[in-house]
């Protein structure tokens, strides 16, 4: 693990997070590089010689100079927005290395990706089929194009990142799947390239996602009996993480889950990994900025980051380990770990032993690399935090901390 103690020092990789802290200010994200390139590696050697691509879900984490150290790697992208396209571009991706995938794609987002030509855009409605095919002979081109299906699966995760069930907004029922492809297949601006689903993200039972695969796969070796020959399919993301230590299922236990049926399509295999990726290889590091405890209370650590930096907590619950940059001697106490919004819910461990601890002191909250700074806001008007690499002993900043004038540059 990248993250470790030397003696009583917090470290990336031998790299000192006080000595970064102090350098840069709090708070801030730090990464490591030698983490990514392990966690791509055990995702690409899991599926071995199988034919396949891994199209890196930017979701997950979009910071350019981590990407492209994913890129460096082999990586494709999935994007999710016109936004995140852009970001691929700039991060050195060519169109045909992006898959475009999105429940509310736009028609400009769509004649972007139309006019890039990207690798597929993943279609999640018979009307979303019409506008692409409408945008496409506009431009006198076709399409590729993959329809994201809805197999009414329960991937037993968080019910607020659950998309595969009939209940969820995403895809296109399967009952209704062969029939838009023979439509879409006879469209002047659409080429049916794949099949695409994704049943939800932080799966820790691969079951659901054996049992998606298979029937995607079915459903795709149907649509090649009707005339249609597909190139592959595409079984989304969703591989969970261990936030708590415990022992989750590994890439080797999800390609266990998902070749078999693949494997007898001879479809190409497209993943979308984003969290097994980049989950691990992140730490997001505060500041305390006061301690409360009082007689027969609750004991309070009150950083200068939180729910504005990392929403996860705040908005799924999740468990995230949060511990001391430099360790102190001495008992530990249950204590809350809470950031300086104004919300309850702004914490970020509740009722956790926590050793002794100062003003002043860094604290790391880690596993954070995935859906952390993506989704910080500048809520009560605090500034998106700064964002530094570590690679073979060395760090850099790769985002510098937005200035007041960034986000005031906007307004009247
Ligand atoms: C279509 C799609 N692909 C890939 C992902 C990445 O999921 P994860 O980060 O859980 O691997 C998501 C996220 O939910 C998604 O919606």
């Amino acid at each position: 693990v990248s993250f470790h103690y030397q003696d009583a020092h917090l470290a990336c990789d031998g790299v000192s997070l006080s000595e970064i802290g102090e350098r840069v200010g709090t708070p801030f994200y730090v990464y490591s590089a030698r983490t990514l390139r392990e966690s791509y590696a055990a995702v690409d050697t899991a599926f071995g010689d199988y034919p396949h691509d891994i199209h890196y879900a930017l979701k997950a984490n979009s910071t350019i100079g981590l990407v492209r150290v994913l890129r460096s790697l082999g990586s494709h992208v999935d994007a999710n927005s016109g936004g995140e396209i852009e970001v691929a571009l700039r991060a050195g991706f060519i169109p045909p290395q992006i898959v475009f995938t999105g429940v509310g794609k736009t028609n400009d987002e769509l004649e972007r990706a139309v006019e890039l030509g990207v690798k597929t855009i993943n279609i999640e409605s018979a009307g979303e089929a019409a506008r692409i095919a409408g945008i496409a002979a506009a431009q006198g081109t076709r399409a590729r194009v993959a329809l994201r299906i809805n197999p009414d699966i329960d991937p037993k995760s968080h019910p607020h990142i659950s998309t595969g069930q009939k209940s969820a907004k995403f895809g296109v029922p399967i009952e209704h799947a062969r029939a838009l492809y023979r439509d879409m297949a006879a469209c002047a601006g659409l080429e049916p390239v794949g099949v695409h689903v994704h049943l939800g993200s932080q799966m820790v039972d691969l079951e659901p996602v054996r049992r998606a695969v298979a029937i995607v796969t079915a459903l795709a070796e149907d649509i090649t009996r009707d005339g249609i020959p597909l190139e592959h399919l595409d079984a989304g993301g969703g591989l969970g993480v261990s936030y708590d230590g415990r022992a989750v299922p590994g890439p080797s236990d999800y390609a266990a889950a998902i070749l078999p049926a693949v494997r007898s399509s001879g479809l190409r295999l497209l993943l979308e990994p984003g969290r097994a990726i980049v989950a691990a290889a992140g730490a997001l590091v505060g500041r305390i900025v006061d301690l409360k405890q009082y007689e027969g209370g609750r004991r309070f650590v009150v950083l200068d980051t939180g729910m504005s930096e990392l929403m996860r907590p705040a908005l799924y619950d999740a468990f995230h380990r949060v511990v001391p940059v430099e360790r102190r001697a001495g008992d530990e106490q249950i204590t809350d770990v809470v950031g300086p919004i104004c919300e309850t819910s702004d914490t970020l461990a509740k009722g956790r032993p926590f050793p002794p601890a100062a003003v002043g002191d860094f604290v790391a909250v880690l596993d954070a690399g995935a859906y952390g700074s993506v989704m910080s806001s500048n809520y009560n008007r605090r500034m998106l935090p700064a964002e530094v690499l570590v690679d073979e002993g060395r760090w850099r900043v790769i985002r510098r901390r937005q200035s007041l004038e960034d986000v005031l540059a906007l307004e009247e």
